[in-house]
């Protein structure tokens, strides 16, 4: 059996859900791989998009254009745009100067600004490539992810690589993987308020540095938590939202698809709405 086809059974797939070449031809890392392959195919137009695949995609990604299809999720007014590279981040709930990487990965190691200092093993920074465009922001580290240092390692962490490469994406050059908490709250209780207004600058920081063009939020926490609102997952999803004026779309968490098997079609979906909304941001 096909990697791929490996990929699809385990994500519980059929064959329709392959992912075109083409799609993600904006993306430097895609546009190298593709050089370096023998045969340089052109973009599929999309018209051959298999019919499960377009099936997918939302009513709210095929309107006119990407603006008219955002939600803005603060107010009414127009968005603004995005703030330049050297202007202060917006909402930021700590002073916290502006650091280059280096810098911000030490300042988070060494984190003391709330509780959760006391009972971590390490604090868990992000993976993946900080020049990635695509950023997917969870919720907290686990009990492997406080042993390793790293975001996802688990077999949630499995799930969700296997998910990125059934779209096309590589997990360490094409995406960015970070939590809203950098450090693991004991048992695995929801993250308190506290500590999510203590840890908010890092992440702040880290979409500054990283300047993705879109952010997917996974899981209800991280989805409430960045867009500011008590709503459902289901009532999140399939939306095109904002972060720090990065477009956001928002699906369920990895972990939560591991008990949910059925769901996993949904996030599927999810992931569709996603590329195809970063696919029009791109451009
Ligand atoms: N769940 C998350 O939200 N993040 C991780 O890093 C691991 C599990």
């Amino acid at each position: 059996m096909s990697r791929a086809s490996q990929l699809q059974q385990e994500m519980g797939l059929g064959p329709t859900w392959l992912p075109r070449d083409g799609w993600f031809e904006h993306h430097p890392a895609q546009i190298q791989r593709q050089e370096m392959r023998a045969a340089v195919t052109d973009a599929v137009d999309e018209t051959d998009a298999p019919p499960l695949a377009a099936a997918a995609i939302p009513a709210v990604s095929d309107s006119p254009s990407l603006a008219a299809a955002i939600t803005n999720q603060a107010a009414e007014p127009a968005e603004p745009p995005p703030p330049p590279p050297d202007a202060p981040i917006a909402e930021t709930r700590i002073e916290l100067p502006r650091l280059e990487w280096p810098q911000l990965q030490r300042e988070v190691a060494d984190c003391q600004r709330c509780r959760l200092c006391e009972t971590r093993t390490q604090t868990v920074f992000g993976r993946g490539n900080p020049q990635a465009r695509w950023m997917l922001i969870g919720e907290a580290p686990g009990e492997n992810e406080d042993k390793q240092g790293l975001p996802f390692v688990g077999r949630a962490g499995q799930l969700l690589d296997n998910m990125l490469a059934a779209a096309g994406l590589d997990r360490d050059q094409d995406v960015y993987i970070a939590n809203v908490l950098k450090c693991r709250p004991p048992g695995n209780r929801n993250p308190a308020p506290d500590e999510i207004a203590a840890c908010n600058g890092y992440l702040l920081q880290q979409i500054h540095h990283i300047q993705p063009t879109l952010i997917v939020a996974l899981g209800r926490f991280a989805a409430q938590t960045l867009l500011e609102t008590a709503d459902s997952i289901g009532r999140l999803r399939g939306k095109v939202h904002r972060y720090q004026g990065v477009p956001l779309v928002v699906s369920y968490h990895p972990a939560y698809l591991l008990r949910n098997q059925p769901d996993k079609a949904k996030a599927w979906q999810d992931l569709l709405l996603a590329r195809k909304v970063f696919r029009q941001a791109a451009n």
